[in-house]
């Protein structure tokens, strides 16, 4: 055959291609200058709340993430917001911003400080906050794990090592019971995806390794933890409603005509979507079958932040800034604001036919210029996502206070209200003002 015959049908076939992708996958886009912000509408039942950590407001926890911060000489945590003494003040904070619901972890290294110590002062503390909550008015909805666990369960391998997901399963049954029936709605895992990426592929977060193989592994035995927990507590209790916190970041093509953008973009919405999704829906993850994970959760929790626009060229760091479209505005964190996402992402996550809740969604905006916009844009498309018909159940604002961002550490600001880390005061943001305003109306 001609050379030019078979160009032309090599090109043919490229541009079918490519103008199918861009047909099956369109990038949303809003014309946000045509949107009136404070047209939504949310049901009375709707739950509105605030997010945080133990790890990233507690202070001084001895953990997993205290030992990789001195390892690798980052900021420490330290006190971080003192919130373990000062979270009788904090409760207040959450009744000033009207929240009714309020979403925690329970810190693994304060409740087993060592492989066979139990501190129950510790189980104590954590039922008093309870408590304080429920007289408040406000749901307490308990991470178990929340990226941070024991330094003696790090030694042992952590979620490296299959065997010791029963370390992690003793932990939840030992303390589910103390809770359970004061609090109805646990998240297992936060970010098994986070977790695993950042600490074995990019060597962000403990224990800072670098290989997508033993990124891949920890990411199976995360959702193998989280399905032989589900299963396990709904034993102890059916009536709990229980779920995992997925961060769903959308991958999108830098150049939408270019095949290799949309290969990488694919690729990397399998790895950090698609594979948790096909382990909760089909108890099968990277070709792998975990039958355990199937129908694992009663609720998906979504955290939401922002897409990312793909190529070859992806960066090995959170530390540098993302490419972007014309006219987005980029976060301190170095990524675009994109309430568009949040639409796609539950539409992906929708597939798993249970009940949706916005786990986290917020901005790193030390001066509170874009939150305001940011909250009400993502309020907005989740309006007319609830209008849809899409069973989304609550929104809980990450975060209530700025607090320890993980290897970003004190620089990135999250908070509704701002935290001045000498004299631990909190200060109401013009946001927090704003998102109090908002549910007021509801
Ligand atoms: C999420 C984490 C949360 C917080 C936000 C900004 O990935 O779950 O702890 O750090 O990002």
């Amino acid at each position: 055959m001609d050379v030019m015959i078979v160009l032309a049908i090599s090109l043919a076939i490229y541009l079918l291609l490519i103008t199918s992708l861009r047909l099956m996958y369109p990038e949303m886009h809003i014309d946000w200058s045509r949107i009136n912000l404070e047209e939504i509408d949310f049901p009375p039942d709707f739950s509105w709340g605030v997010a945080t950590a133990s790890h990233q407001i507690e202070g001084n926890n001895l953990n997993n993430w205290s030992e990789f911060e001195r390892e690798q000489n980052k900021e420490r945590s330290g006190a971080a917001c003192d919130h373990w003494n000062l979270w009788k003040g904090d409760h207040q904070l959450l009744v000033e911003l009207g929240v009714n619901s309020y979403r925690f972890s329970i810190e693994w290294s304060r409740i087993q400080p060592t492989q066979d110590s139990w501190d129950e002062d510790a189980i104590a503390v954590y039922s008093e906050m309870v408590d304080s909550l429920i007289d408040k008015g406000i749901e307490p909805v308990i991470t178990l794990h929340h990226f941070s666990h024991p330094v003696w369960f790090e030694d042992l391998g952590g979620f490296y090592k299959r065997s010791n997901i029963e370390f992690f399963q003793k932990y939840c049954e030992r303390i589910f019971p103390y809770f359970n029936g004061r609090v109805k709605k646990w998240c297992t895992i936060n970010e098994p995806e986070v977790f695993s990426i950042m600490g074995y592929f990019m060597n962000m977060f403990p224990p800072g390794k670098r290989s997508v193989l033993k990124a891949i592994r920890v990411m199976k035995n995360i959702m193998l933890a989280h399905g032989q927990v589900y299963h396990a507590l709904k034993k102890t209790d059916s009536q709990s409603y229980i779920g995992i916190a997925k961060n769903v970041t959308i991958f999108d093509p830098l150049r939408r005509w270019d095949l290799i953008h949309w290969i990488t973009s694919i690729i990397l919405n399998y790895i950090w979507n698609g594979a948790i999704i096909s382990s909760l829906k089909r108890g099968r993850m990277y070709g792998t079958s975990m039958s355990i994970t199937k129908n694992s959760a009663d609720f998906i929790g979504l955290n939401y932040y922002t897409h990312v626009l793909t190529s070859p060229f992806l960066p090995q760091t959170t530390e540098i800034d993302l490419p972007s479209r014309k006219g987005q505005e980029i976060t301190e964190f170095g990524y675009p604001m994109y309430a568009e996402g949040l639409e796609r992402a539950v539409q992906m996550l929708s597939k798993l036919e249970i009940p949706i809740e916005i786990t986290e969604n917020g901005v790193a905006d030390s001066t509170d210029k874009l939150r305001p916009i940011h909250l009400k844009r993502h309020l907005w498309v989740l309006s007319e996502l609830l209008s849809k018909g899409f069973d989304i159940r609550s929104y809980f604002h990450w975060s209530l206070m700025d607090n320890f961002e993980w290897a970003e550490g004190y620089s990135l600001r999250f908070g509704l209200y701002e935290v001045d880390y000498d004299s631990q005061e909190r200060t109401l943001r013009n946001s927090g003002r704003d998102y109090a305003e908002i549910i007021k109306k509801f």
